[in-house]
C-alpha cells in the first residue's frame, strides 16, 4: 500500500504536463524530435524527398505558420502511410502525442484565420443545367443542348466557369435554340403545315426507355429509336416498317410503339412470316423533342447468334401534326401571357407586367425599370410593323433567352477589383447557387419569393429550402451530373467491351449498370444515409439482366428493385458493374487503372501523372504464360515504379475478382485470382470485403475527399489553399452526424465560400498547398 502513491507520481506528473503544456512547449518537447527521428532521413534539405523538406520547421514560430504542411503529415501518419513501411515504425503513443498536436495546430490556425471564401468566375449554363432550366423555365419537353458542343471539365467537373468557354459555335447554337423554344412554347401563329420524317437504324439514337408500369422488358436489338421534335400538341402518324423473318413456329413477338416518350401500344408479330410488313396508327402527342420509335419486348425475335434471320424494325416515319388542339392554348403560352390586351391592342402596361415576370425567372432576379423598358421596344417595334402584341412579346421573349443575363450565371461585386473585400452574396444570387447545386436548375418560384424577401439569410429558411430541394424529384441532378461525374460513371457511355471476351455486355446492360449506380446514389441522397454507404453499403438496385450479370436469383423483369447484400461479393459502388467497367480496359481488367480510380475517389490521393515511355505490358502474355500479378509486380520490384505504383496496384488487385465488365471470376486466363495484398500501416488483405474494410478505416480521408469535390461541384471553382480550414470544418461536422450525406450538402450550403465572394486580383492570404 505504501508503495502506490510513489508508483502513481511519474504517471501523474505525466498528466499534469501534458494537460498544462502549451502547445509551443509541446512541439519543442515532442514533435521536433519525433520528426527528427522518423521524417528527417527523407524530408530534407538535399533529398526533398515528395518536394516535402520538414526541416525549416525547427523552431516554434516557423512550425505554427504551416498549417497545410501539419495537415498533410496529420493525414499520413494516421493512415499509417509514413514512415514508409521500410524505415522502423515509430513508438505508436508518440505518433498519438504528436497527431493531437498538429490536430491542435490546425484548429488554432483555423479559428483565427481571415475569411477569404475565393471568387467564382461568372459562368454559363452548362448542357445539363440548360435544359434543364429551359424545361423549367418554359415547360416544354426539350433538351436543345444535347445539340450544343460538350462541355470542358476541370478539376473533375464540367459546371467549372474558369473552363466553361462561350465559341462562336455556340452562341449560334443558342440563337437557335432560342427560336426553337419560342416555337415550341408559344401560339403567336398560324399551326405548322405537316411534315414527314424517317427514322432508320443508322439515324437511330441513344434514347431513354420509357419506363413502363408493367414491367415489360424493352430491348434495344432491332429496335429504331430517335428524338423528334413535335412541333405542336396534335395528333401525329406513325408508321413501323419491319424487316426479316423470325424462326418458324416462333411464338409471336410483342413490338412496342414509343411516341411522345411513351409507350403508347403493342403489336403482336407473328414470326415466320417473310414479307415486309408495316404497322400504322395515329397518336395524339404533346409538343416538345420526344424520344419516338418501335422496339420489341424482350425476348425479342431477334437471335443474332442461332442461324435464323431474324425480324428487325427497318424504319419508324413520322407524320404530321394533323388536327391540332387550336382551341387550346397550350401551358407554355399561358405561363408566359399573364396578361392578354385586347386584340389588335399594344397595351405596354400587359407588356411590361409579361416582360418582368418572364426576366424574373429566367435571369433568376428582377428585370430593372430600365432592362423591361428596353425588352418593351420589341413590342412597340412590332406595332410600327403591324405586326402583332404576340409577335412584340415573341421576340423579346427570344431577347431574353440569348441574354448573358440568362446565359451566365453572374454575381456583382460592390468593388470587382478589391480582392480583400469579402461580401454576401445578394439573396437572387444565393437562390441560384442553392438551385444549381441541387437540381443542376433555376431557382422554382418559392426560391425566387424567398429571395424577393430577402428571407434567405435566414439559417432557420434556408435550412428548410435544402430539405425540400433535396426531396424534391429535381435533385436527381445530383446524381445524375455530380456523382455521374466524381463515379466516372458518364465514361461508361464510351466504353466498349470486347465482344468476342464479354459476349454478354450489350447496351441493355450498359444502361442497367448505370442504372444501379445512379440509384444507390438517390437512395443515399433520399434516405440520408451515411457516405460510408458509397465504400459497403449492404444493399443495392438490380433488374433481372444485372441480376443475372451478378449471378443473383429471383430476380425478373426490367425494373429495378432494392436487394439487400450480404457484402462478401458486393457492397458499395467499388464493386459495381459501373465502376468496374469504366475502370477496365476493353479486352481486360487492368488493377492500375482500378487502383487509381480508388486512389483518386475514393482516398483523394492521386499519384502525381505517370512519366512518358514507360514500358507496356506484354498483352498477349496476360493469362496464358504470366499472370497480369507477376508482371506488374516484375515493374514495381523497380524503386522508381514503386513510388507511385505500390499502393495503386495493391488496391487495384484487390479487385481482381471482378472481371473488365464486373462479373465475379475465380480465374483469370490459366491463373487463380489472387487478390490478396498489404497496404501501408501494414494492413493485410485477401478479400475484396476485407479491402474495403480498410477503405472504411480511412473514412476521414474519404470525408475529405469527398466533401472537396461535392464543394468543388457546388461552387463551380477548383479547390484553393484557403478552402482547406472549410473542408476540415465540414469534414468535422460530417463526422459528428453519422456521416450522414445532408450534413456534408449543409455543410456546403453554410460555407463562407458558399455565401460569400469577393473582388478579383491576388488572393488575400497566402495560398498554400
Ligand atoms: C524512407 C523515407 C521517408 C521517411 C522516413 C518519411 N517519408 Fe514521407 N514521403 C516519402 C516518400 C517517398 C513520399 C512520396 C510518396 C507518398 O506520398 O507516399 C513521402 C510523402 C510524404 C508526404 C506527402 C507530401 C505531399 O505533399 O504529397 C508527407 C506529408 C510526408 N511524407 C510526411 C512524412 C512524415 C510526417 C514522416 C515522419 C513520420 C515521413 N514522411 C517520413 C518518404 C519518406
Ligand atoms: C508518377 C507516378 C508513376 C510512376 C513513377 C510510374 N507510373 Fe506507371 N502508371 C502510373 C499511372 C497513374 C498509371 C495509370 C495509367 C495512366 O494514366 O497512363 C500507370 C500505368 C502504368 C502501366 C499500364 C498498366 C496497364 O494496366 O496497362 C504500366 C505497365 C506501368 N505504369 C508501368 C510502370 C513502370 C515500369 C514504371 C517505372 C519505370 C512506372 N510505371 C512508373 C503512374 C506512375
Amino acid at each position: 500500500m505504501r508503495v502506490q502513491p510513489l508508483l502513481l507520481l511519474p504517471l501523474i506528473l505525466a498528466l499534469a504536463c501534458a494537460s498544462g503544456q502549451t502547445v509551443e512547449d509541446t512541439f519543442e518537447k515532442t514533435v521536433k524530435p519525433y520528426l527528427t527521428k522518423n521524417c528527417l532521413a527523407c524530408h530534407n534539405p538535399s533529398l526533398k524527398t515528395a518536394q516535402l523538406d520538414l526541416a525549416p520547421l525547427r523552431d516554434v514560430k516557423a512550425a505554427m505558420a504551416e498549417r497545410d504542411v501539419w495537415e498533410n503529415a496529420l493525414a499520413k501518419l494516421k493512415s499509417g502511410q509514413m514512415p514508409p513501411a521500410s524505415s522502423p515504425k515509430p513508438d505508436a503513443a508518440a505518433t498519438a502525442r504528436v497527431t493531437e498536436w498538429m490536430e491542435a495546430q490546425i484548429d488554432r490556425y483555423d479559428r483565427g484565420r481571415k475569411v477569404d471564401p475565393g471568387r467564382v468566375t461568372a459562368r454559363r449554363l452548362n448542357r445539363a443545367e440548360y435544359n434543364n432550366t429551359i424545361r423549367d423555365l418554359v415547360g416544354v419537353s426539350f433538351r436543345p443542348a444535347d445539340d450544343f458542343p460538350i462541355d470542358d471539365s476541370g478539376y473533375g467537373f464540367d459546371n467549372i466557369g474558369d473552363v466553361l468557354s462561350l465559341s462562336p459555335v455556340l452562341m449560334e447554337k443558342y440563337l437557335r435554340a432560342a427560336e426553337q423554344i419560342v416555337k415550341l412554347a408559344l401560339r403567336t401563329g398560324a399551326p405548322p403545315k405537316p411534315m414527314v420524317d424517317r427514322y432508320d437504324p443508322e439515324r437511330s439514337a441513344q434514347v431513354q426507355l420509357p419506363a413502363d408500369p408493367e414491367g415489360q422488358y424493352l430491348s434495344r436489338r432491332g429496335a429504331v429509336l430517335a428524338r423528334h421534335l413535335f412541333p405542336v400538341d396534335g395528333e401525329y402518324e406513325f408508321k413501323v416498317n419491319l424487316r426479316g423473318r423470325g424462326a418458324d413456329g416462333a411464338a409471336p413477338a410483342q413490338l412496342v410503339l414509343l411516341a411522345g416518350g411513351k409507350q403508347v401500344q403493342t403489336m403482336e408479330v407473328e414470326s415466320g412470316q417473310g414479307k415486309r410488313r408495316t404497322w400504322e396508327m395515329r397518336v395524339a402527342v404533346k409538343a416538345g423533342e420526344t424520344p419516338v420509335g418501335a422496339a420489341f419486348v424482350m425476348p425479342g425475335p431477334v437471335r443474332p447468334t442461332d442461324g435464323d434471320q431474324v425480324i428487325v424494325v427497318d424504319s419508324v416515319e413520322v407524320r404530321g401534326p394533323y388536327v391540332t388542339a387550336s382551341g387550346e392554348i397550350p401551358e407554355s403560352h399561358r405561363r408566359i401571357f399573364v396578361c392578354t390586351p385586347p386584340a389588335g391592342t399594344f397595351d405596354a402596361e400587359c407588356g411590361g407586367k409579361i416582360l418582368s415576370s418572364f426576366a424574373r425567372r429566367a435571369w433568376r432576379r428582377p428585370a430593372t425599370p430600365a432592362e423591361v423598358d428596353a425588352l418593351l421596344r420589341f413590342v412597340r417595334m412590332a406595332e410600327q410593323e403591324k405586326d402583332s402584341f404576340e409577335k412584340g412579346i415573341e421576340l423579346a421573349v427570344k431577347a431574353i433567352l440569348v441574354s448573358p443575363n440568362f446565359l451566365f450565371r453572374i454575381e456583382r461585386d460592390p468593388d470587382p477589383n478589391n480582392p480583400k473585400l469579402a461580401h454576401a452574396l445578394s439573396a437572387h444570387e444565393l437562390a441560384s447557387r442553392l438551385s444549381y447545386f441541387l437540381w443542376s436548375s433555376m431557382p422554382d418560384e418559392e426560391l425566387l419569393a424567398l429571395a424577393d424577401q430577402s428571407k434567405l439569410s435566414d439559417p432557420a429558411v434556408l435550412r428548410k429550402q435544402v430539405k425540400r430541394m433535396l426531396a424534391d424529384a429535381k435533385a436527381s441532378a445530383l446524381a445524375e451530373n455530380f456523382a455521374g461525374q466524381w463515379l466516372e460513371l458518364r465514361n461508361l457511355a464510351i466504353t466498349s467491351p470486347d465482344a468476342r471476351k464479354f459476349p454478354s455486355f450489350d447496351p441493355d446492360l450498359r444502361e442497367a449498370m448505370r442504372r444501379e449506380t445512379t440509384l444507390f446514389f438517390e437512395a443515399v441522397l433520399k434516405e440520408d444515409r451515411s457516405i460510408l454507404d458509397f465504400i459497403d453499403g449492404k444493399f443495392t438496385y438490380v433488374n433481372e439482366r444485372l441480376a443475372k450479370h451478378y449471378g443473383m436469383e429471383g430476380v425478373e423483369g426490367r425494373k429495378f428493385r432494392r436487394v439487400e447484400l450480404d457484402g462478401a461479393r458486393r457492397s458499395g459502388v467499388l464493386t459495381q458493374a459501373s465502376v468496374l467497367t469504366v475502370t477496365s480496359y476493353p479486352t481486360r481488367t487492368s488493377p492500375v487503372l482500378r487502383g487509381l480510380w480508388v486512389l483518386e475517389n475514393f482516398l483523394g490521393s492521386p499519384p502525381p501523372a505517370p512519366p512518358a515511355n514507360v514500358p507496356q505490358l506484354e498483352e498477349k502474355e496476360i493469362g496464358k504464360s504470366m499472370s497480369l500479378r507477376n508482371q506488374l509486380e516484375r515493374h514495381r520490384a523497380d524503386p522508381g515504379c514503386a513510388v507511385c505504383h505500390s499502393k495503386m496496384d495493391v488496391l487495384g488487385f484487390g479487385l481482381e475478382n471482378y472481371d473488365a465488365v464486373g462479373m465475379w471470376r475465380d480465374k483469370d486466363g490459366n491463373f487463380d485470382v489472387d487478390a490478396a495484398g498489404v497496404l501501408p500501416g501494414n494492413k493485410v488483405f485477401s478479400t475484396p470485403a476485407q479491402m474495403k474494410t480498410i477503405l472504411l478505416e480511412e473514412r476521414e480521408a474519404f470525408t475529405h475527399m469527398l466533401t472537396e469535390k461535392m464543394l468543388t461541384y457546388a461552387l463551380g471553382r477548383g479547390p484553393e489553399g484557403y478552402d482547406r480550414p472549410v473542408i476540415r470544418a465540414i469534414g468535422k461536422s460530417v463526422a459528428g452526424n453519422e456521416y450522414r450525406i445532408s450534413s456534408m450538402i449543409e455543410g456546403i450550403v453554410n460555407s463562407q465560400p458558399f455565401q460569400m465572394r469577393r473582388g478579383d486580383g491576388k488572393p488575400s492570404l497566402a495560398s498554400k498547398r
